[in-house]
């Protein structure tokens, strides 16, 4: 990738990072630094493969070199939870950290992003646990198939952490009925009562629904290897059923399922716009300013598709 940057690292240049275990296929730098260069900052977004027994290690560490922030990918979101020193509502809510952002108590006491400080930082720093994840899923979904979640009936295929989330997150947002379909059955059973407990207005069915949906969203990892299957039972759902497909995989741009949804002539999308948007409020979170999106978005797919 050639720099982006204005200007180059120098002694006042700030970072923020991925830590992930493997990193090296991840598109968060060439989107992040892109934004950030847009954003005029002399800031650097850097990955790194940090194992998860050295995760908490590692959060320190950056915390003591004064990073902006840090964002948290496969296999650290859940563990994440247990290392950070405070947690928003937005890790609460959802059970999971991707973002972290480091602060500094002032002289009155109030904890502040290290993005203020841009010389000296308090002595007092800490780090707080940010989830935005889940927001990114509904975001995407409903710019990217221009659709309404509130009141919409939905397909998920999937209950594993991804899975979970969107699930929490869809009856969040006001989806009046969602058909949790998971290879293992206990997990699905898990979420839907998770679902039921917390979000009562949506009826959750476990099981292929008969009539039509407004949206099928697929969480499982079928569809990431050539030659995967599709990610539903074609014998007992019949995609012509769905108004729209959106599937969390973003790489192959088109899988089986975005093929077939075409096909069936359902709006579909992959799951770029997730990727994107999670790093999107991410940067808002670190800076306190709008992001970039457009210019962020360019980056990404011309990191991902080329
Ligand atoms: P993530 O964090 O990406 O959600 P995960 O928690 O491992 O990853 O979840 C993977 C999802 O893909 C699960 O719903 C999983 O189904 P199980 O809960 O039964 O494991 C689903 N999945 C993975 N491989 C599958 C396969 N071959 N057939 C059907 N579902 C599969």
């Amino acid at each position: 990738m050639s720099d982006v940057f204005a200007t180059p690292i120098n002694a006042t240049t700030r970072y923020c990072a991925v830590y992930g275990h493997p990193v090296k296929h991840s598109a968060s730098p060439a989107f992040q630094n892109a934004g950030l260069a847009a954003l005029g900052l002399n800031w650097r977004y850097l990955a790194f493969d940090v194992p998860p027994e050295q995760l908490r290690e590692a959060i320190l560490g950056a915390q003591r070199m004064r990073f902006i922030g840090v964002n948290l990918t496969v296999p650290h979101k859940l563990l994440a939870v247990g290392m950070v020193d405070a947690l928003d509502e937005s890790a609460r809510s959802w059970g999971a950290v991707n973002t972290i952002r480091f602060e500094a108590r002032t002289p009155s006491g109030e904890w502040k992003p290290l993005a203020l400080f841009p010389d000296e930082v308090p002595p007092e720093t800490r780090s707080q646990g940010f989830n935005t994840d889940a927001g990114a899923i509904t975001r995407s979904v409903e710019e990217n198939l221009a659709i309404s979640l509130r009141g919409a009936r939905a397909l998920l295929l999937g209950a594993g952490g991804a899975g979970r989330t969107a699930a929490l997150k869809l009856a969040s947002d006001g989806v009046a009925e969602l058909f949790l379909v998971n290879r293992t059955r206990s997990k699905a059973e898990d979420v839907a009562r998770e679902i039921r407990e917390r979000f009562p207005a949506t009826r959750c069915t476990l099981d292929y629904p008969s009539g039509p949906v407004d949206l099928v969203l697929n969480a499982t990892s079928l569809g990431l290897k050539a030659g995967d299957p599709l990610p539903y039972d074609s014998a007992r759902f019949d995609l012509s059923k769905a108004g729209a497909v959106y599937d969390m995989i973003y790489r192959p741009a088109e899988t089986p399922l975005l093929c077939a949804a075409k096909a069936a002539g359902c709006r579909a999308a992959n799951g770029v716009g997730m990727l994107l948007y999670q790093g999107v409020k991410a940067l808002e979170i670190w800076t306190g300013q709008p992001a970039p999106v457009a210019v962020m978005r360019a980056a990404l797919v011309k990191n991902v598709y080329g």
